[in-house]
């Protein structure tokens, strides 16, 4: 289907949940993962985990964003449901990323899933595919894309002992982001070792939760 800025999402009927926003699939992600997420952190080398690969539109955002900036990214996703090609060609995001976005797009897809593969001269992809609640993830990670469906659809995803894995794999000072803005989960944020605050949100959302690794 077509979001509010053109870009498209997908709907999974047996949940009733988007992947994205419909009040703009690509402008949620630019706001929340790309402006409050990696522009905010660091400089040197990033390393970022992604919960939820999905569409691949916050790895086309992060590959498009370091053709402009110096941060190095290793960028790794987890994914259980990985989508086929014949969605993943009825998309639309390459054409908000830029006179490069066809090409990043397919790199990124066409990419063989568990193997970290360099596509640009400062952006590799890792996906990986498995299950959050029983995979061990290894590592350690400066910024967590925190990008499952919504705790409503998906309350497994927000549980205390998925925060606390994560939690163990991000770094000191390092940062979660994500675009939910449920007290339960700023809760459980704050018990797991970070700070969690509410922060504005992009349009159709009021707040988002960014969260500091104490
Ligand atoms: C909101 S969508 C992610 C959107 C994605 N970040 C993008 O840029 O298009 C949530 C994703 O989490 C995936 N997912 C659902 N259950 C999962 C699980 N147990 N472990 C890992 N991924 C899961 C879904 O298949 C879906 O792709």
């Amino acid at each position: 289907m077509i979001t509010s800025d053109g870009s498209h999402t997908i709907c999974v009927t047996g949940l009733n949940e988007h992947y994205h926003s419909i009040h703009g699939a690509v402008q949620e992600s630019e706001f929340i993962f790309i402006k409050n997420g990696f522009d905010t952190y660091g400089s040197g080398t990033v390393r970022i985990l992604e919960i939820g690969f999905g569409t691949g539109l916050n790895a086309l955002l992060t590959a498009r964003r370091t053709l402009t900036q110096t941060k190095k990214v290793f960028y790794t996703s987890l994914e259980k449901y990985p989508l086929g090609p014949e969605i993943i060609h009825k998309l639309n995001h390459h054409t908000f990323a830029g006179s490069r976005g066809k090409e990043l797009f397919e790199k990124i897809h066409s990419s063989e899933w568990g193997m970290m593969t360099d596509l640009l001269p400062r952006f590799s992809l890792l996906k990986i595919k498995g299950d959050l609640v029983s995979a061990e993830i290894h590592g350690e990670y400066d910024l967590i894309y925190f990008d499952a469906f919504g705790p409503d659809k998906q309350p497994e995803m927000w549980t205390g002992n998925i925060i606390k894995k994560i939690s163990g794999v991000t770094k000191p000072g390092g940062l979660f982001i994500t675009y939910s803005s449920k007290g339960e989960v700023r809760r459980l944020l704050n018990e797991s070792g970070f700070s969690a605050t509410l922060v504005p949100g992009p349009p159709g959302k009021r707040h988002i939760i960014r969260a500091i690794k104490n």
